[in-house]
C-alpha cells in the first residue's frame, strides 16, 4: 500500500470550510435564484393580464365607435409605462366576423412590428421570448367579444433589477467566504495550537525522559481527553520507574550484603583450608604409618601362609623320619641280639626306601614352595631394562613351555608385530606369560582337550596392551573378585598354592608400573587385560 500524503490540520480545516460553505452558499443563491425569476415572471404575468385587460375594456367604446384615430391617440398615453412596448388593437368584423386590425401603440424608437392575428390562440397565455413578453386577450362588450388586444412588455426592466440582485448576491457570496475564512481560521487555530502544545509535551517527555512533566488541561472535549489518558501513562510510566529504582537499589543492598558474605565465607574457607592442610599433613603421616602397618600385616598373612603350606610337607617328613628312626633303633636291637635275619633286614629296608621317599618327596615340595615364595617376595624391579622384540620373546617363551604342554592339543595364538620391539623387563613378562599359560592349562582345560589360549600385543603411544584370553571353564564372580590375593586356590593340596596370580599381579603393577584387570564368566573362559608403560622401539632388530 503507498504511504498516505501528509497533510496538515490547519490546511484540511480551511479547505473543508471553504468547500462547505462556497457550496451551500453557491447552493442557497442558484435555489433562490430560480425561485425569484419564477415569482417575477408570474407577478408580470398577472400584471400583463389585468394591464391588458384595462386598455381592452377602455379601447371597446373606440371598437363600438369604428373610431381608430381616437384609439391611437388614447394609447399614446401609455408613453409614461417604459415596458410597454407595442400594442395592436384588433376589431372583429361584425358582418363577416373577421379579425382586423384596428389600431396600435409603439414605444418612441421601437419599430412597428406584423399583425398577430394569425397567433391568436397561440398568445391567448403570456408568452415568454428572450427580451420581451407577449399576450392577446380578447375585448368584450355586454357579453360579446368585439376585439382582441395584443400587448407586448419589455423584460429589460425586469432583467435589469435581477442582475442588480445577482451582483448583491455576488457581494454577500464573497463576504460570507470572507467570513468564513476567518473563522476556518480561528477555528484551525483552536484545534492546532492545543495540539501543537501537547506536541511539545510529548516531544520533551521523549527527548528528556522527564516523566514528571504532566500536559495541560484541554479546553477542547477530545483533546482533554488526550492530554488526561498522556497524564495516566505518564503516571504509570513514573511509578513503574520509580519501583524499578527502588529494585535496583535493594538488588544493590543485597548484591553488597552478597558481597560481604562471600568475602567472610572466603576468609572461612581460608582458615578452614589451612586447617585442612595441616589435617591433610597429619593424614599423610597416619597414611605412611597405615602403608607400613598394612606391609607388616600382609608380611604376617605371608608369613601364616607360608607356615600354612610348608608346615604339611615338613610333617610329612618329621613322621617318615620318626618311623625311619623307630625301625632303625628295632633292626638295631635285633642286632644286639644276634636276632638278625634276612627278612629282618629285608623290612627294614623296604621300609626304610619307603620312608626316605617320603621324607624325600616332602622335603622337595617343601624347598620347592619356599622357591616360589622367595619369586614373590624378591623386589622384581631391580632388573635391568632391555631392548627386544616381542615376538621372538613370546616364541622363547612357548619354547621352555613346551616339555609342559607337548601331553596336550591346546592351541595358543600370537598375534602381535613381528617388528615390534620394546625396552622393556623381560623377566617379569616372563613369569606373568609362564603364570598366566599354566593357569589356563591347569585349571581353565582342566577337561578340555582341545582349548584356545589368545595373546594380543599392541603398542599405544609409550604403552603395551596385552589381552590374554583362553576359552576354559574361567571362574565365578567370588574367585575373580580375589584372584589376586595370595593363597587363593582351587587345588589346595593337589599342587595349587595360590601365588600364582598373585606373583601375576604384584610383577605387573610393582616390576612393570603397569595395570592388570580381570574379566571371567563360568564356563566362558576368562580375558586379563594388561597395560605396562614401555619403550618402544621402531628400528627392527
Ligand atoms: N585360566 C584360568 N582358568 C580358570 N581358573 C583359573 C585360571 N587361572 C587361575 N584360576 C583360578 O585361580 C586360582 C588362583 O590361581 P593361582 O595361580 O594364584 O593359584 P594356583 O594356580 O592354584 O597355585 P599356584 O599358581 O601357586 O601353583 C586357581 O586355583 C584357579 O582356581
Ligand atoms: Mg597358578
Amino acid at each position: 500500500m503507498p504511504p498516505k500524503a501528509m497533510s496538515s490540520i490547519r490546511s484540511n480545516v480551511i479547505f473543508m470550510v471553504l468547500v462547505i460553505s462556497t457550496v451551500s452558499l453557491i447552493l442557497a443563491f442558484v435555489i433562490n435564484g430560480v425561485f425569484e425569476v419564477k415569482q417575477q415572471k408570474s407577478t408580470l404575468a398577472s400584471q400583463a393580464k389585468s394591464f391588458a385587460d384595462i386598455i381592452g375594456f377602455s379601447a371597446s367604446t373606440n371598437l363600438l365607435f369604428g373610431d381608430p384615430v381616437s384609439e391611437n391617440a388614447r394609447l399614446t398615453t401609455l408613453e409614461i409605462d417604459k415596458n410597454i412596448e407595442n400594442i395592436h388593437i384588433y376589431r372583429i368584423n361584425e358582418e363577416n366576423g373577421k379579425v382586423e386590425f384596428f389600431a396600435s401603440y409603439n414605444k418612441v424608437n421601437t419599430p412597428p412590428i406584423p399583425t398577430k392575428i394569425n397567433k391568436l390562440k397561440e398568445l391567448s397565455d403570456v408568452t415568454y421570448s428572450d427580451n420581451y413578453l407577449e399576450l392577446i386577450r380578447g375585448i368584450n362588450f355586454e357579453g360579446n367579444e368585439i376585439g382582441y388586444i395584443y400587448v407586448r412588455f419589455s423584460l429589460a426592466q425586469l432583467k435589469e433589477q435581477l442582475y442588480s440582485t445577482l451582483y448583491l448576491k455576488l457581494l454577500v457570496l464573497l463576504i460570507s467566504l470572507g467570513i468564513a475564512l476567518v473563522l476556518a481560521l480561528r477555528l484551525q487555530n483552536s484545534l492546532t495550537k492545543p495540539i501543537k502544545e501537547l506536541v511539545e509535551v510529548f516531544k520533551y517527555v521523549s527527548k528528556e525522559k522527564d516523566y514528571s512533566v504532566r500536559a495541560p488541561k484541554q479546553s477542547l472535549i477530545e483533546l482533554n481527553a488526550l492530554s488526561t489518558s498522556f497524564n495516566t501513562m505518564l503516571d504509570r510510566i513514573q511509578a513503574y520507574l520509580e519501583k524499578q529504582a527502588e529494585a535496583e537499589k535493594q538488588i544493590r543492598k543485597l548484591n553488597q550484603s552478597l558481597e560481604d558474605k562471600v568475602g567472610q565465607r572466603t576468609d572461612a574457607l581460608k582458615d578452614a583450608n589451612v586447617e585442612l592442610m595441616s589435617t591433610l599433613e597429619t593424614l599423610h603421616q597416619y597414611q605412611n604409618q597405615l602403608v607400613e602397618t598394612e606391609k607388616m600385616a600382609s608380611l604376617g598373612d605371608m608369613v601364616a601362609g607360608i607356615a600354612h603350606e610348608v608346615n604339611t610337607p615338613i610333617g610329612l617328613g618329621v613322621t617318615a623320619s620318626t618311623l625311619l628312626m623307630d625301625r632303625i633303633k628295632d633292626i638295631r636291637e635285633v642286632l644286639d641280639n644276634k636276632k638278625l635275619t634276612a627278612g629282618h633286614l629285608d623290612r627294614f629296608l623296604t621300609e626304610g626306601h619307603e620312608n626316605l621317599n617320603i621324607i624325600y618327596r616332602n622335603l622337595n615340595r617343601a624347598a620347592e614352595l619356599i622357591s616360589s615364595f622367595k619369586q614373590v617376595a624378591v623386589d622384581q624391579s631391580s632388573e635391568n631394562d632391555r631392548v627386544f622384540l616381542l615376538s621372538e620373546f613370546l616364541k622363547d617363551v612357548l619354547l621352555s613351555l613346551r616339555p609342559k604342554l607337548k601331553h596336550h592339543e591346546h592351541i595358543i595364538n600370537v598375534e602381535c608385530d613381528e617388528k615390534l620391539t620394546i625396552e622393556s623387563k623381560p623377566g617379569p613378562l616372563n613369569q606373568i606369560f609362564i603364570n598366566l599359560i599354566m593357569n589356563s592349562v591347569i585349571h581353565g582345560f582342566e577337561f578340555i582337550e582341545k582349548g584356545t589360549i589368545t595373546i594380543s600385543m599392541e603398542a599405544t603411544g609409550n604403552r603395551l596392551k596385552i589381552l590374554y584370553r583362553d576359552n576354559g571353564k574361567g571362574v565365578n564372580e567370588q574367585l575373580r573378585k580375589k584372584i589376586f590375593d595370595p593363597f587363593v586356590t582351587t587345588k589346595r593340596g593337589e599342587g595349587g598354592s595360590g601365588l600364582g596370580m598373585h606373583l601375576v599381579y604384584n610383577l605387573v603393577t610393582q616390576a612393570l608400573g603397569g595395570n592388570i584387570t580381570v574379566a571371567s564368566e563360568e564356563g566362558k573362559g576368562i580375558e586379563f587385560d594388561i597395560s605396562i608403560p614401555v619403550n618402544v622401539k621402531k628400528v627392527v632388530v
